[in-house]
Order: structure tokens, then sequence, then C-alpha cells
């Protein structure tokens, strides 16, 4: 496995068209899912410089901050709560494009703008979710939701 990231510049879609393939080398023949978690974000953070990027994880009812890239982050989140808790009680991906709009925002860091959060689903049941947070407003698009929800599904759980 090469450890260097080719990362380019141009538009979204050829960020993670670019990004994929070397996306499937690095989780390619790694059991470990903290390992896996952990190099996607790595490699998320590196190409496109996200305020944050990272994973929860369902535990015990609850969601648990998983590997992550950016700031220090909350550590729990129940069912329900803040985007990350909607998208896992909802079971559906949701967009923000701007986070003092959405009631129950949890504000994990104050110039995080605006948010993507993606439910990873595995045998019908979300196990975690993955979240993505931009300084800009109006950060995350219709190619966000289809690429990080295809990212999500090259992770086995
Ligand atoms: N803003 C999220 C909480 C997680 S942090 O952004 C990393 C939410 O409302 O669920």
């Amino acid at each position: 496995m090469a450890e260097d990231l080719t990362i380019i510049t141009g538009n979204k879609t050829e960020q993670y068209e670019s990004l994929i393939p070397q996306l499937k080398g690095l989780l390619d023949g790694e059991p470990d899912l903290i390992a896996n978690l952990a190099n996607v974000c790595g490699a998320l953070k590196e190409q496109f410089n996200w305020l944050w990027v990272g994973f929860y994880l369902v535990k015990d009812d609850e969601l648990v901050l998983g590997p992550f890239q950016g700031p220090v982050a909350c550590t729990r989140i129940k069912k329900g709560r803040g985007v990350c808790g909607t998208a896992w009680a909802q079971a559906q991906t949701f967009i923000v494009p701007d986070v003092n709009q959405f009631p129950g925002h949890i504000a994990c860091n104050s110039t995080s703008k605006s948010e993507i959060v993606i439910p990873i689903i595995r045998n019908n049941i979300v196990v975690g979710i993955m979240d993505v947070d931009s300084i800009e407003f109006d950060q995350f698009d219709e190619t966000d939701r289809h690429y990080l929800e295809a990212i999500v599904e090259l992770i086995d759980f």
C-alpha cells in the first residue's frame, strides 16, 4: 500500500473521483475497523481540508465519537439529538447549509457553518454516521451526498 496520497485540484467531482480508487487501495486487505475509519478521515481531510471529518459509532444506544480529523468534538450524542442523532434516528443523509437554522444542532465547534451527515447502514441497522463540517455556509450538495454515501459503503463494518 502506498502511504502517500495524490491530492489534486479541480472540481468536487474530479476530487472525489481521484480519491475513491486511493481509498479502495488504503482499505484493501485491512480488516481493522478503527484503522480504516482513521485513514478515510485522513484522506478526506487531506483532499478537501474541511474543518472536521469523522465518525460516530453506535454503542449502547448512543453515538460515541470515533476516528476523526479536526478540532476536538463532543464524545456522545443521543438518538434524535443534533444533526448526527437525527440522521441516525431517520436513517437518512442530512445536508445542512446553515447549522444555525437546524433545530437542536450541536455546536461542537463555533466556526462550523454547514454540515453533512451520512448514516452508515448495515443489515438495515444504522451502525454509525460520518459527519463533515465546514467553516463555509452551504458547502455540501448532492455531489457530496453521492460520493460520501459511496465512500461509507467501501468500509467493512
Ligand atoms: N454538529 C453535530 C455534532 C457533531 S460535531 O459537529 C463534530 C450535530 O449537530 O449532531
